[in-house]
């Protein structure tokens, strides 16, 4: 479907915008991908974004959320999807279980064959559901394992924290129910996963910053490791991109000199 008609029938309904919807239009019809993994549904926009962008490839989307936390939700992902037309190319995933974790265990386990090699099933990833370190940390790894070499990862809201919101993003995940200690509270948890689990993974091969709020990474397990992180304001290279790409030649030229 194309993009004008997939986002004028989204247009005003939350939490992806038009602008976030193109960008990862754009980049699942460039790269060619066809299943995609979502890991949060709330009203199936970025779901439709992304199954508008694959439908003509015979594409499928697979997106994942909690049953109880999804009866809350207005409009319904189900209206929603039936609004765009794209059912057929939308599986929804409604789960009881505490966490998408436990799905993507079944999922794993499901792909693995007797030899204990699980089978890659996603061309792209976008995690965009607990935003917390011990539960989309876990995920990262076993995401990893369903992704095929040359897919991509998307990481949602680097710059969320739980003390910057206030808020949580699912039932029996605030501070409160999770015992959280004030230092666990207060630094962008996505962020972290991005620093400390992706770009450090040894099969994630190129890693992307973009505007503060969004870690792509290429599985690439081949590939010579590369840390490079490009800031990207709105498609527009900017100063904090300069200044990032100063900072990786140097340390790369560090590196060198100690060889
Ligand atoms: C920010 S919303 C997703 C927005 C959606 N991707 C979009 O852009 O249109 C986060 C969703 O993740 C779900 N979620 C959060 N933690 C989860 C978990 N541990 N397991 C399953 N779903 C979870 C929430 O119920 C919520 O619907």
């Amino acid at each position: 479907m194309e993009f004008e008609r997939i986002a004028a029938i989204l247009d005003g309904i939350p939490n992806m915008s038009r602008v976030e919807g193109e960008r990862v239009y754009r980049h699942l019809e460039s790269t060619g991908a066809r299943d995609v993994l979502e890991l949060g549904t709330a009203h199936g926009v970025s779901s439709s974004y992304m199954a508008a962008a694959v439908e003509a490839r015979g594409g499928r989307v697979t997106t994942v959320d909690h049953v109880e936390a999804t009866k809350l939700r207005d409009p319904q992902p189900g209206d929603v999807i039936a609004r765009t037309g794209l059912e057929g190319s939308i599986d929804r995933v409604l789960r009881a279980d505490s966490s998408y974790t436990w799905w993507l265990k079944d999922r794993i386990a499901e792909q693995t064959d007797a030899d204990g090699w699980c089978e890659p099933a996603y061309d792209f990833a976008y995690i965009d559901g607990a935003h917390n370190w011990t539960i989309d940390g876990l995920a990262v790894f076993l995401v990893e394992k369903l992704l095929r070499p040359g897919g991509w990862l998307l990481l949602d809201d680097l710059d969320w924290s739980y003390g910057g919101s206030g808020s949580s993003f699912g039932p029996g995940q605030s501070p409160a129910d999770l015992g959280m200690s004030e230092a666990e509270v207060g630094p962008p948890h996505m962020q972290l996963v991005f620093d400390l689990i992706v770009r450090q993974h040894p099969a994630f091969a190129e890693a992307r910053l973009e505007n503060g709020e969004w870690g792509w990474a290429k599985k690439d397990p081949t590939a010579p490791k590369r840390l490079e992180t490009v800031a990207v304001e709105k498609g527009q290279p900017t100063t904090e991109m300069i200044r990032e790409l100063a900072r990786r030649a140097e340390g790369k030229a560090r590196r060198l000199a100690r060889r």
